[in-house]
């Protein structure tokens, strides 16, 4: 598997959302990771389960798929995006959007890039994780085309305990690519 370079998308993102020429994604630096922490922590259901400084900036020091979208005219970060590559598939780490663009179809156009990148890179399947209480986040995913295929038990700390988290897997070769 080559590597393609990772300072640029080549790819058409956002390219179904009715405004998407407002919204731009570039590769993720050290120096968002606090404008990032603080959209991810209002878009979380709750803010423990928003990823931390560390989380971030191991990350980006291991080379890991790192995309954040930004807001073309004000340069804000509304949206972050990070994946982790391993053989013959790839690994959705975190995703997060700005609370007031929910619903918008920006979480699909940082999917849609990080299914260009795989492709790019011949990477068939992507796994995730998520905690089977975050319905919105479920959602996005089952209507993505990621099925169940197991649980993790106690995998997430959670306020009084822990929480299961639901095994999903997205098998590309059976995705169309988008235009
Ligand atoms: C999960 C999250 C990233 C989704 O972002 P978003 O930009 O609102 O999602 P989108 O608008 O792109 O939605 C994509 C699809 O899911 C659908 N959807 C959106 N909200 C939904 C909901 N509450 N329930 C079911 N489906 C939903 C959309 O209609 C859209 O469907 P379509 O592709 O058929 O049009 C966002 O809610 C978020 O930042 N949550 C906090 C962080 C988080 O929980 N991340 C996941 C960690 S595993």
């Amino acid at each position: 598997m080559s590597a393609p370079s990772r300072s640029s998308s080549p790819f058409s993102p956002l390219a179904h959302v009715a405004e998407a020429s407002a919204f731009a994604d570039r590769v993720m630096t050290e120096d968002d990771i606090p404008a990032v922490l603080g959209m991810e922590r209002q878009a979380c259901p709750h803010p423990a389960h928003a990823w931390s400084e560390d989380n971030y900036r191991s990350s980006l020091r291991s080379g890991y798929w790192s995309r954040v979208l930004t807001q073309r005219d004000t340069g804000r970060i509304v949206g972050v995006c990070v994946a982790m590559d391993g053989f013959e598939e790839m690994h959705l780490l975190n995703i997060a959007v700005d609370k007031a663009l929910h619903g918008a179809g920006l979480a699909r156009g940082l999917l849609d890039t990080l299914y260009a990148f795989c492709r790019q890179v011949g990477v068939p399947l992507l796994w995730l994780e998520v905690r089977p209480s975050n319905e919105r986040a479920l959602g996005v995913y089952r209507r993505q085309g990621f099925v169940e295929v197991g649980v993790r038990k106690g995998y997430y700390p959670a306020p009084g305990g822990r929480e299961d988290a639901l095994v999903m897997r997205l098998d590309l070769t059976k995705r169309a690519a988008q235009p």
